[in-house]
């Protein structure tokens, strides 16, 4: 096993603090550097852990001490950052959306590859145990053949939310999208984790109660490859921020994930739903409570990845994973634009 990985984070904003505070925790990592052009900020954090202040990108990842980045800025940024910290020699863990268009997570997927270093992207809700044990149960055919799926999002960010650090949230070139490429996204992650592929798509989006370039609220209708069904919703223009759920009805039985934890767990009369997880299963997901806080499962998937990292074996939830979530959004803002049922594989 290689010596402790060197972590540089590029973003010292709210997630960057997060991932901080996590590789804090997480043996055999420690912290050398973040980058921001935002001095006070990027200092505050760095100074905090110990670790050195950078203004870009470029002068983090041309560190010698520096092993692997943490990509904590906006979206629309990942992409070519990803590409500089390859082409330096570093492994990138990328925040989601790991890029806001195709030909970018392509991008990245290549320069890493070409580099000979790992591309990871955090998705910490795939790192619960009940989400787990949710997709061995779909898997092991638990509740017979599924016929719906649903990712439920109702949530609500403020104006300030938007307006923070320069308002790049909800803007084209930098979110990408708006409730469902930077809130949503997570749960449609689970949804085709958990059921597979969606074959087509129609759906449509809205602006209705926040000044932003992107949508505010979005729903679509699904069919999966599998012959299933299902719908996403998502807004950020709810009241406030109501548990979030997945549903998976299936012909034999029904599961509801709420906020991560199964609140509803109705498998097929007789069925044995011991010993559904694997040893790795468990290992991923352990220490996981339902009541957790924010930044335990950023901590959990940050262990597996610099567990991965040090022992020279692919992370978990590597790029080639995280586009799907990143392909079914787009391919949603492509039904809504044109107002036809969209067919998935994306042609490009
Ligand atoms: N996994 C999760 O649950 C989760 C939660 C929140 C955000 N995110 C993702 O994390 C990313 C950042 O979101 P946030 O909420 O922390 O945003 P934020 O605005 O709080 O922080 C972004 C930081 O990036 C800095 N920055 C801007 N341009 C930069 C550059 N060129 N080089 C270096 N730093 C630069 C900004 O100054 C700011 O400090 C987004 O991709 C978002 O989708 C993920």
């Amino acid at each position: 096993m290689a010596a402790q990985l060197g972590i540089g984070i590029v973003g010292a904003g709210v997630i960057g603090a997060v991932h901080a505070a996590a590789v804090a925790g997480v043996d055999g990592a420690r912290l050398v550097a973040v980058a921001d052009p935002r001095e006070d900020a990027g200092r505050r954090l760095a100074d905090a852990h110990g670790a050195a202040w950078h203004a870009d990108d470029a002068a983090l990842v041309a560190r010698p001490d520096v092993d692997a980045v943490i990509l904590a800025t906006p979206s629309g940024l990942h992409a070519d950052q990803a590409v500089r910290a390859a082409g330096a020699g570093k492994h990138v863990i990328t925040e989601k959306p790991m890029a806001i268009g195709l030909a970018d997570a392509d991008r990245m997927i290549a320069a890493c590859e070409g580099a000979g270093v790992a591309l990871a992207v955090i998705f910490q809700t795939r790192f619960t145990r009940d989400a787990v044990r949710l997709k061995r149960a779909v898997e092991a055919g638990l509740f017979g053949r599924p016929v719906i799926g649903n990712a439920v999002v109702h949530w609500r960010r403020t104006d300030d939310y938007y307006a923070a650090n320069g308002g790049w949230r909800g803007t084209r070139a930098l979110d990408g999208g708006g409730a469902l490429m930077n809130q949503s996204i997570h749960t449609i992650d689970l949804l085709q984790w958990i059921l597979g592929p969606v074959a087509r798509l129609a759906a449509d989006t809205a602006t209705l109660d926040h000044a932003i370039e992107t949508e505010d609220t979005a729903a679509a209708v699904l069919r999966f490859a599998s012959g299933a069904l299902g719908t996403i919703q998502g807004t950020t223009a709810a009241d406030r921020d109501w548990p979030v759920r997945l549903e998976i009805v299936g012909t034999e039985g029904r599961a509801v994930l709420q906020h991560g934890a199964l609140t509803g767990w109705e498998p097929r009369p007789g069925a044995v739903d011991a010993d559904l997880l694997t040893a790795e299963d468990r290992a991923l997901t352990d220490g996981w409570r339902a009541d957790e806080p924010m930044g335990t499962g950023h901590q959990r998937q940050l262990r597996a990845i610099v567990a991965a990292l040090r022992s020279g074996q692919e992370p978990p939830v590597p790029g080639r994973e995280g586009r799907k979530a990143v392909e079914l959004i787009l391919a949603i803002y492509r039904a809504a634009e044109t107002g036809a049922w969209v067919e998935l594989p994306a042609a490009r």
